[in-house]
C-alpha cells in the first residue's frame, strides 16, 4: 500500500500533485510519502503484536535524516552498518539504546564510537572482532553487550548479491563455529553475549527461510547448555519483501504468522530489522524526458535521472515499474520502448521493454516507483552529475529535506589541491 495515486489522471503524492511538485524542485526527484512510510511501520507493529519487537529500521535503505526523525518519532531503533550512520542517529536525538551494530568490517574507531554512544548491540560477525570490542570495551571500562551473527545456511531465494545467509557468503559465523564463539564471549571481559543475530537477504517474498532460520538458532540455542540460556535476544534481521511489479510482497502479518509461533515460550525478545519494507513503496523517482529517439526495432526515452541517480536496474537488473506523470497509472499497451538515463553505459537503463505511450516526448515528465529503499543512498556522482533533491510530502504539506547537489559541491574537495599542486 502506498500513498501515490493518479486523481484526474495525474499522479500524485497524498495531496501533493507530482507536476507541482517538479515545478518547485526541478528533476530529478526523490519524493518521500510520509503517510506511507507511517502505515508500513504501523503495519508491522500490528502484525506482530502478539509477540512485540523492537523494530530497528536499517538505515542503509534510506539514511535522510528527516526519514530518521520521522521514524525515531513513531518509536523505531535503528540498525546501522558503520560509524557514519551512527553518527546519523545521533544527529536526530535517536536513542543509542535501540542501535543494533552489524557490518563485517567495523574498524577499531567505529567501535570506539560505538561505545561512546552506548549502543544496544554489536552485532558480531566474526570470532576475531569479538576480541576486538572485548579489549576495546574493557580498555574504556564497559561492558559491550553483544549478539553473535550466525549464519544458518538457509537459502532466501532471492538475487545473489543480496543473499546473506548461505554458507558461501561473508556473513556472521558458520554454526558450527558459533558454539566456540559464545564459549569465548562467556571468557572474555569487556563483553556479555546477550543475543544472537541472523539476516538471511533482502526482498524475501516467503516464509519458509525466516522459519527455517529460527529453528535452526533455537535448535543451537538448546545445543549450547548454560551459555544458551543466558542469551536473551534474537534478532532475525531484515528482510521482508516489497512491492515492484505488482502485488508480490507478502503482508507482514504472514510473515508474523509464520515467526511468531516458533518463538512463543522462547521468553527470547525479538528483534527486527526491516529496511526495504518500510521505504521501499513510500518514495518515488521524478525525472522528465529529455530526449525521444528511435530506430526500426526500439525506442529510446532518454531521461534527465540515470543509474548513478538509481543504479539498482543496472546492477541487480531489478525491475521498478515506470509510468507517465501525466496520464495513465500502468504500463499502458503502448509503443516498446527502453526508457534510459544520460550516462555513456548501455547499462544506464531505469526500464527496457517497457510498453509506454506513443505520444510521450520530449519535456514529458515519468516516475519511476518503488525508488524509497536502496535508491538514493546508492547515489553516486559517476559522470560529475549532482545527485537529485529529496522532498517528503505529509498529506497537503511538502517540504524539501535534502538539496539537490550542485556542480559547487562536487569540486570543493578536489579544489584545494588544484591550487596547492607543485607549479610546473
Ligand atoms: N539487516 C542487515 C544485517 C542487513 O544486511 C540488511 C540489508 C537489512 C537488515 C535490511 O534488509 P531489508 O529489510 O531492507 O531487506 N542494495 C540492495 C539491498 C541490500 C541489502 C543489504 N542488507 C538492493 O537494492 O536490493
Amino acid at each position: 500500500m502506498d500513498h501515490f495515486d493518479y486523481r484526474s489522471g495525474e499522479l500524485h503524492c497524498d495531496e501533493v500533485p507530482a507536476q507541482a511538485l517538479v515545478e518547485e524542485y526541478g528533476t530529478p526527484l526523490y519524493v518521500y510519502s510520509a503517510a506511507t512510510i507511517r502505515h508500513h511501520f504501523s503495519v508491522l507493529t500490528d502484525a506482530f503484536a502478539a509477540y512485540p519487537p523492537l523494530i530497528c529500521y536499517s538505515v542503509k535503505a534510506n539514511s535522510n535524516l528527516s526519514l530518521l526523525a520521522l521514524l525515531a518519532e513513531l518509536g523505531a531503533g535503528f540498525d546501522v552498518v558503520s560509524g557514519g550512520e551512527l553518527q546519523r542517529v545521533q544527529e536526530i536525538g535517536g536513542s543509542p539504546q535501540k542501535v543494533v551494530y552489524a557490518g563485517v568490517g567495523k574498524t577499531d574507531s567505529e567501535i570506539r564510537l560505538a561505545l561512546a554512544a552506548g549502543i544496544f548491540l554489536f552485532n558480531v560477525e566474526s570470532e576475531s572482532e569479538l576480541h576486538r570490542i572485548s579489549r576495546l570495551a574493557h580498555e574504556a571500562g564497559q561492558i559491550a553487550g553483544v549478539a553473535i551473527r550466525v549464519n544458518p545456511d538457509v537459502d532466501a531465494k532471492t538475487h545473489r548479491y543480496i543473499t546473506t545467509g548461505k554458507r558461501e557468503n561473508k556473513f556472521g559465523v558458520d554454526l558450527e563455529q558459533a558454539r566456540q564463539v559464545f564459549e569465548a564471549a562467556a571468557q572474555l571481559p569487556g563483553v556479555e553475549a546477550q543475543g544472537i543475530h541472523i539476516h538471511l537477504g533482502s526482498q524475501i517474498t516467503d516464509t519458509t527461510p525466516f522459519v527455517a532460520g529460527v529453528r535452526r538458532v533455537r535448535e543451537f540455542l538448546a545445543s549450547l547448555g548454560e551459555i544458551g540460556e543466558a542469551v536473551r535476544w534474537l534478532d532475525i534481521g531484515g528482510g521482508f519483501g516489497v512491492h515492484y511489479r505488482g502485488e508480490e510482497a507478502l503482508p507482514a502479518d504472514q510473515f508474523a504468522a509464520a515467526i511468531v509461533p516458533e518463538l512463543e515460550g522462547s521468553g527470547l525478545g525479538l528483534i527486527l530489522e526491516p529496511g526495504r519494507f518500510i521505504m521501499g513503496n513510500a518514495g518515488v523517482l521524478l525525472t522528465r524526458i529529455v530526449t525521444a529517439k528511435g530506430n526500426p526495432e526500439r525506442r529510446f526515452l532518454i531521461c534527465d535521472a540515470g543509474m548513478n541517480d538509481l543504479v539498482r536496474p543496472a546492477l541487480y537488473d531489478s525491475y521498478h515499474r515506470i509510468a507517465p506523470v501525466l496520464g495513465d497509472s500502468s504500463d499502458v499497451d503502448g509503443v516498446k520502448t527502453d526508457v534510459v538515463g544520460p550516462i555513456c553505459e548501455s547499462g544506464d537503463f531505469l526500464g527496457l521493454d517497457r510498453a509506454l505511450p506513443a505520444a510521450l516526448s520530449e519535456g514529458d515528465l515519468m516516475a519511476v516507483f518503488s525508488a524509497g529503499a536502496y535508491s538514493y543512498t546508492m547515489a553516486s556522482n559517476y559522470n560529475t552529475r549532482p545527485r537529485p533533491a529529496e522532498v517528503l510530502v505529509d498529506g497537503a504539506e511538502h517540504r524539501l529535506i535534502r538539496c539537490r547537489e550542485t556542480i559547487d559541491d562536487l569540486l570543493a574537495a578536489e579544489r584545494a589541491a588544484l591550487r596547492e599542486a607543485p607549479q610546473a
